[in-house]
């Protein structure tokens, strides 16, 4: 199978495994990316399902609607029962890098008010120590020279994302060659810098279940 027909794949099964959680009241968190695409395609088949969703970034949003999809702000909601996103990797604890598409704040804001975090991914996202991918985070613009000094004293390289103005009108930077063996306590300090808005390890708020797409089939690590 190629990398495509696995996203597919798991994009259909994160579909089954939130099916029994349609109510005519559910309001369902949305991701960001390749694979939260697939599954924004798919879930729209079962719109009137479900109430509605709340989106973790203007694209989302924009591909939801454009399938008829209601999508909510998330102010306006009082709860969101499952939220199902990509991304970049898991270890085998669920703690994950994401932010890939520049939409890590958003998508760590829908996942802190939602109930059940459904983390969809092909198998080559699932590795033993987290760090390969670059890590990214979201700054603000003015504090770039400052972040990037304090993230070579925690050891990583960071590089600037030239171009990408996030949907909060912030900046990017993938901060390179770190070898995260405490997940946690790299999230807490990356947070801690005066500038820093998110960064995209989701490790304090790990995913809840990882549906990830194998050559085998899909398998479920809890
Ligand atoms: C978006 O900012 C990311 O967190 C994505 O969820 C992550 O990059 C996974 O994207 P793909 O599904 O495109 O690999």
């Amino acid at each position: 199978m190629t990398q495509d027909e696995l996203k597919q794949a798991v994009a259909e099964a994160a579909v089954e495994y939130i099916l029994p959680m349609l109510e005519s009241d559910t309001i369902v968190g949305v991701g960001t990316g390749s694979t939260a695409n697939l599954f924004i395609d798919e879930l729209a088949k079962h719109k009137a399902k479900f109430d509605g969703t709340v989106a973790s970034s203007e694209a989302s949003t924009a591909r939801l609607k454009g399938h008829g999809v209601p999508v909510y702000d998330l102010n306006s909601v009082d709860s969101i029962r499952v939220y199902v996103d990509g991304a970049d990797e898991s270890n085998d604890h669920l703690h994950l890098i994401k932010g890939g598409g520049a939409a890590l704040t958003r998508e760590k804001i829908v996942t802190a008010c939602s109930d059940e975090f459904v983390c969809i991914a092909d198998e080559s996202k699932l590795v033993k120590v987290l760090g390969d991918f670059p890590l990214p985070v979201e700054i603000i613009p003015m504090a770039r020279g400052h972040v990037a000094r304090e993230l070579v004293k925690l050891g990583g390289d960071p590089v600037y994302r030239e171009g990408v103005v996030t949907d909060n009108g912030n900046s990017i930077l993938d901060v390179y060659n770190l070898e995260i063996l405490d997940p946690i306590a790299l999230e807490k300090s990356i947070d801690e810098i005066v500038g820093v808005v998110t960064n995209g390890l989701f490790a304090k708020r790990s995913a809840d279940v990882l549906l990830l797409a194998t050559k085998d089939g899909i398998k479920t690590l809890k």
